[in-house]
């Protein structure tokens, strides 16, 4: 899947303030809890975990891109690309951040919650954010242009059927002058709050809080973000 070419686009994207704004979401939640030990899934580029380090937390991030994880290197977190399946260590707190949990499939999505509760020490918290359905079938279906630093990016997302298709082309100008054209595709899947719910209280979470979230600034709100409690079997 496109993990990879996304990771390459990602800073052309402009998504700065909605990053930021989610980010402090989660933040917030960390500090209020005063949870000192945390793994971040999905954890991108690294940003959350820096803040975390900045605020004297230890953190851990894993992904399944390679880039993203190579950025992650050269901005001095601690992250590593590796299935969350594989992870050892125990944590207080899990966070999945800005669409991670939409892109587990359908029927993937109780092993990666049994894989979550199992990083996590008894009691832990797990927060993670999804799209809602106005956010992925309106705000993210559509396509954009961007030609920027020498390189041309086309992105055109179409929802239907519970899954968003985003595909990618990025044509990225050599050392010769001419461009060199990459393209891939990323599927997101859709997954509503009652199935969430459903799934995570199979594998032993108790769902504290489901909130909307206006990431956008559309008419409704395009997430949802969701903060369970590990209880014991
Ligand atoms: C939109 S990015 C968000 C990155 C970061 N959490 C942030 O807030 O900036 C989603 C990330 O999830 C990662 N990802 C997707 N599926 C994953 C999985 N099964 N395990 C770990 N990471 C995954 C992708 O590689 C990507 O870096």
């Amino acid at each position: 899947m496109g993990l990879d070419l996304y990771s390459r686009i990602e800073q052309y994207l402009d998504f700065e303030d909605e990053v930021y704004s989610l980010h402090k979401e989660f933040m917030t939640f960390v500090m209020m809890n005063e949870f000192d030990n945390i793994i971040d899934i999905g954890c991108g580029q690294g940003y959350f975990l820096e803040n975390l380090k900045i605020n004297g937390k230890k953190a851990f991030g894993i992904d399944l891109s390679a880039e993203q994880i190579k950025v992650c290197e050269q901005r001095g977190v601690d992250a590593k690309c590796m299935p969350l399946h594989d992870v050892k260590e125990k944590f207080d707190c899990a966070t999945a951040i800005f669409d991670v949990v939409n892109y587990i499939p359908k029927n993937y999505l109780k092993d990666f919650f049994v894989d979550t509760y199992n990083v996590l020490n008894e009691n832990g918290y797990y927060m993670f954010d999804v799209n809602s359905l106005y956010g992925f079938s309106v705000v993210a279906d559509g396509s954009l242009t961007i030609n920027k630093e020498e390189k041309f990016i086309a992105v055109d997302a179409v929802y239907d059927e519970d899954e968003l298709n985003t595909n990618i082309i990025l044509f990225d100008k050599q050392k010769d002058g001419l461009y060199k054209k990459e393209e891939d595709m990323i599927t997101q899947y859709y997954h509503d709050i009652p199935s969430l719910k459903k799934v995570l209280n199979e594998v032993g979470f108790v769902v504290e809080s489901v909130t909307d979230y206006n990431l956008h600034d559309f008419d409704k709100p395009d997430k949802h973000m969701l903060i369970c409690k590990k209880v014991s079997k």
